[in-house]
């Protein structure tokens, strides 16, 4: 019999779990746009104490939960600061240009660490006629660096030299960073003003995002999300399998990041040279340069891996729920073995 596929091109392939399908047939529901759904209420309010922020809203997506922070701490023509190879500069196809009509200015993000005198730098240039900086969005854990999880205190700098300006934190995968620092998710969200999650990446919802901040702004971001077309009516379906996810999926993500360990181990070991940027960070992703990306993935394909690229000659690869100890070995040895 033909072994398992082992997927690990994103965590976005998850399925949602049975304990999920049971809680979605069952759902109590009503139409969102009258506020009379309570489940999708019930996992806004879940979300919202659980990164200490006062509401919260549910979208269908990550991107349109950055785009509507985008919207709500920005104003047409403001310059806003970013790592360069975060999601919202490099994934979302241009929307903060087409959708809030900021200009992004990209920091240098490798590693997945910003440094605070880049920060200065610009904001020190709004005496010499650039454009008003207003806005800092953040990301944690950091994709592209292979899923870098940041303590607080390791961004204390950054906090400072942002003084004054409205920091989004970008946490697609915050409940990763959660698990890997120890900090709890409201810790980690503290310093932003608003803060997103999805549902729909290691937490294995099949749909969703939470946009999370003071509850003057998330009315606004009602108000965007019905713009851009993410207003929902029984949308307690897809909430049902959410509050499913923030009550059962977190802390098992530990043993996604144990299993990313194994790959980035045996990546290490394959390609020394490599060691210090593979060995670093701490979650769920592994993420490396190879001269010849295509012939690892197809290398990879052979042995029923399927691993994927971030950019030409980077090659990601994702532990999920769906990866077991069996799975990671494989791709491990696969790596062992790989061109
Ligand atoms: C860091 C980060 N932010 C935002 C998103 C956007 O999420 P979605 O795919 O739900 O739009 C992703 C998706 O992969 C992501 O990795």
């Amino acid at each position: 019999m033909a072994l398992p596929i082992v997927d690990l091109r994103s965590d976005t392939v998850t399925q949602p779990t049975p304990a999920m399908r049971a809680a979605m047939a069952d759902a109590v529901v009503g139409d969102d746009g009258y506020h009379e759904d309570p489940t999708v209420a019930a996992l806004e309010e879940r979300f919202a104490s659980m990164v200490g922020k006062e509401a919260a809203i549910f979208v269908p997506s990550g991107t349109m939960a950055n785009q509507i922070a985008m919207r709500c701490l920005t104003s047409p023509g403001d310059l806003v600061l970013a790592g360069a190879r975060q999601h919202i500069v490099l994934y979302e196809l241009g929307a903060s240009a087409a959708n809030a009509a900021v200009q992004i200015h990209c920091l240098d993000d490798t590693d997945g660490v910003l440094d605070p005198s880049e920060i200065t730098t610009v904001r020190e240039g709004e005496a010499h006629v650039l454009p008003r900086v207003t806005a800092l969005f953040l990301e944690n854990s950091h994709m592209a660096s292979g899923g870098r999880a940041s303590t607080v205190a390791e961004l204390g700098g950054v906090l400072a030299a942002a003084d004054g300006l409205r920091i989004h934190l970008d946490g697609a995968r915050l409940f990763n960073a959660q698990v890997a620092t120890g900090l709890p998710a409201a810790e980690l969200a503290a310093p932003a003003e608003t803060v997103m999650a999805c549902l729909s990446k290691g937490l294995c919802c099949p749909v969703g995002s939470l946009l999370a901040g003071p509850a003057e702004l998330m009315e606004r971001g009602r108000l965007h999300r019905k713009r851009l077309g993410g207003a929902m009516r029984q949308a307690g379906i897809l909430a049902a399998a959410g509050l499913v996810a923030l009550d059962e999926m977190v802390d098992r993500l530990a043993e996604d990041h144990r299993r990313a360990g194994l790959l980035r181990t045996a990546a290490a070991e394959r390609w020394p040279d490599q060691a210090p940027s593979v060995l670093l960070p701490d979650t769920n992703m592994v993420v490396f340069a190879h001269p010849d990306a295509g012939r690892l993935l197809a290398h990879l394909a052979e042995g029923g891996v399927l691993g994927d690229t971030l950019a030409p000659g980077v090659v990601r690869l994702v532990t999920h729920h769906g990866v077991d100890d069996a799975g990671a070995e494989r791709a491990a040895a696969a790596i062992a073995s790989a061109p």
